[in-house]
Order: structure tokens, then C-alpha cells, then sequence
């Protein structure tokens, strides 16, 4: 490895740095995947909706007084999320993204986290490599899959985290708890549930049976999200683990679909690992196409979520 001649710092980001943060992420995909720099992703944002959420999951790297990278990470309680993770091209291969790592691994341990995982570039030697060296391993292939949105499917009976009294906002994120907790022992989705609505780059809708929730889905969209214009990101979405939740994944996806025809937005993007082939096969039967593929790597190497979890998609960008 070269050496950084000059001193590196590595410390929290604050909301000053995100401009640049965001401009350094940017550019950094746009060298990684040989796209105009100038144009590439300045329809959205993957930088400020994970700092608002957690901004002590939001780290920086200095050469003297100049930024050149960062990387966040998001708590779902006893599952962490790590990413995303950008340097400056001009600063590639010196050693750190190794030193942006470790600080926010060690905070989504210390939030609960017993088992981290993210999403990662499946063709890069140098990813998988600099990953392992933190103890992750790589497992099944993700797809990132897109659907243009069909203004006329409606579902009946779903419930949007938006049109909920504030008085029984916590009854339902109470619920949604108990879902994923179903999915995985811990899994908690709430305090990004709230952050997308109260920061407004997304909303959640919820399908109930009789007084539980048995699927929810968090949707993220618009320029202060990831999801790029035009579409209505699946950041996550689970039914209930049961012998017969193919239907509920069903309306649950029509449910996101008719938030997506609510907000104008024109195409579905959801993520899904070959790991979940039911999942997997009702995209494609739904005509999800494959936009790009990529992999989950895990730490420890194993699935994040329970066997009988069949219906979950999640974006771990
Ligand atoms: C991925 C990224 C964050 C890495 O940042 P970086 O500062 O270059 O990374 P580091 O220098 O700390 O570590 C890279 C390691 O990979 C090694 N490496 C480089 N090319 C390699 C290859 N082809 N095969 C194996 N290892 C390789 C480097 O030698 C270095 O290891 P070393 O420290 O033992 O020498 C940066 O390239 C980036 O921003 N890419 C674009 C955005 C992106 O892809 N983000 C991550 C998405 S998951």
C-alpha cells in the first residue's frame, strides 16, 4: 500500500460536511462505474437522510483540512447496516476507506447490531478484498431490479405511516416492531421509519390482520433520498414469516406501487437477495427487470434474517 504522506483524521461528520460529502460520493461512483462526473446521481442523496437518522453513524476522513470521504451506516437494531462508503478518487489506494470502516462498525455494535450487513460492487476484486479484511464474507447475489409503476393497481385496507394521528404513531411502530422481530430476532426498522417521514424523503405503509401488522414496507423517494428521479425506492419491505404470505407480499408490493402512482413517480426499485428465490421469482413474475447486480456481504457469514422469512426485500446501499 502507498502511504497518505500528509496526517489523516477520521471524526463524525457534521451537517456542514455533508454538501461535500455528497459531492465526494458522487464522484467517487461516477469514476467507479465510468460515468460523467458531472451529471452522475444529482438527483439524490444518499448522504443526508442517513446522517438525519443517526448522525453518530456519520464519519469523515481528513487530509489536513480537506475532506476526502466518508461513511455511515444504519442501526435496524440487532441488524446494522453499513454504508455508503465513498473516498476521492485522487486519494484511492492509500489506506482509507481501511480507517472510515472501524468507526462505524463499532457504533452499530454498540446500538444493538449482532450481525452487520451491506451491499457491495459483486465484480470488484478491491471491494470483496477490503471487506474481508474486516471479517465480512460475501454470499448471495442482489439484484437491483426496477418496475415501471401501473397508475391503475389499488389495494384495499393498507395503511400509510403519513396518515397516522401522531397519538398513535407509536402503537403502530410498536406493531411494526413485532413484525420484524418475526423476521428477525431484534429487527427494528422504526427510527428510520420516522426519520424518512419527519425528514420527507419517504413514507411506510402497513397491511394489517386484524389488529397486527403482517407486512410493512418503507419507501423512499424524491431529491433528498437515494432513489433517484421518477422512482419510489423499497428501502425495505417483509410479511409476515408464515405458511402463506406469498398474497400479502403481493398487495404489499401493490400498496408500494400505488404510493409510487400517488407521488407521481414512475417506477418501482426494489433489491432482492438470490438468497429469497420466492421473493425473488414473484418479482419477476410481477415483471421486475434486473437493473444491476451486486452482493450482500455478511458479518458473521451467515443470513440476516430468519429461514422462515421468505418475503423481505432490502436495500443495503
Ligand atoms: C471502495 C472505496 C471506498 C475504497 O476506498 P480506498 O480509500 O481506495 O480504500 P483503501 O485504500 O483503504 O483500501 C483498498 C484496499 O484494496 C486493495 N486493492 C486495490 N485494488 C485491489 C484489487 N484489484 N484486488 C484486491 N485488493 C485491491 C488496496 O491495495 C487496499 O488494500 P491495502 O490497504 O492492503 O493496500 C473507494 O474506491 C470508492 O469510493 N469507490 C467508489 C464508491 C464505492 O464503490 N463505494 C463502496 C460501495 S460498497
Amino acid at each position: 500500500m502507498e502511504q497518505v504522506s500528509q496526517c489523516i483524521s477520521i471524526r463524525p461528520l457534521d451537517e456542514g460536511d455533508l454538501p461535500e460529502a455528497g459531492a465526494i460520493l458522487r464522484l467517487a461512483f461516477a469514476t467507479q462505474f465510468g460515468m460523467p462526473p458531472d451529471t452522475f446521481w444529482m438527483d439524490r442523496d444518499f448522504v443526508t437522510g442517513r446522517w438525519v437518522t443517526d448522525p453518530s453513524l456519520a464519519f469523515g476522513a481528513w487530509i489536513e483540512d480537506r475532506l476526502v470521504g466518508s461513511s455511515l451506516g444504519t442501526s435496524w437494531g440487532s441488524l446494522g447496516v453499513f454504508g455508503p462508503i465513498s473516498t476521492h478518487p485522487d486519494t484511492w489506494n492509500r489506506g482509507i476507506a481501511r480507517l472510515l470502516i472501524p468507526p462505524v462498525l463499532e457504533r452499530l455494535n454498540a446500538l444493538g447490531a449482532r450481525h452487520l450487513a451491506f451491499f457491495t460492487i459483486a465484480e470488484s476484486t478491491k471491494h470483496i478484498a477490503l471487506y474481508q479484511r474486516f471479517g465480512f464474507w460475501p454470499r448471495f447475489l442482489t439484484a437491483i431490479m426496477t418496475r415501471p409503476v401501473d397508475p391503475n393497481e389499488t389495494v384495499g385496507e393498507s395503511v400509510r405511516y403519513s396518515a397516522i394521528a401522531d397519538a398513535d404513531q407509536v402503537n403502530w411502530l410498536n406493531a411494526c416492531r413485532v413484525l420484524t422481530t418475526e423476521v428477525r430476532d431484534g429487527l427494528d426498522l422504526t427510527t428510520e421509519i420516522c426519520s424518512a417521514h419527519t425528514h420527507g424523503h419517504g413514507d411506510s405503509v402497513f397491511l394489517t390482520d386484524g389488529s397486527r401488522v403482517e407486512a410493512v414496507a418503507l419507501c423512499e423517494y424524491g431529491p433528498k433520498s437515494p432513489a433517484g428521479a421518477g422512482s419510489c425506492l423499497i428501502r425495505f419491505a417483509a410479511a409476515h414469516p408464515g405458511s402463506d404470505t406469498e398474497r400479502p407480499f403481493d398487495r404489499l408490493l401493490t400498496a408500494c406501487e400505488t404510493l409510487a402512482a400517488d407521488q407521481g413517480l414512475k417506477q418501482i426499485v426494489a433489491c432482492v437477495n438470490a438468497s429469497r428465490p420466492k421473493a425473488y421469482r414473484h418479482l419477476l413474475a410481477l415483471g421486475f427487470r434486473a437493473q444491476r447486480n451486486g452482493v450482500t456481504m455478511h458479518r458473521p457469514n451467515e443470513d440476516a434474517y430468519n429461514q422462515t422469512a421468505a418475503f423481505v426485500l432490502d436495500d443495503l446501499r
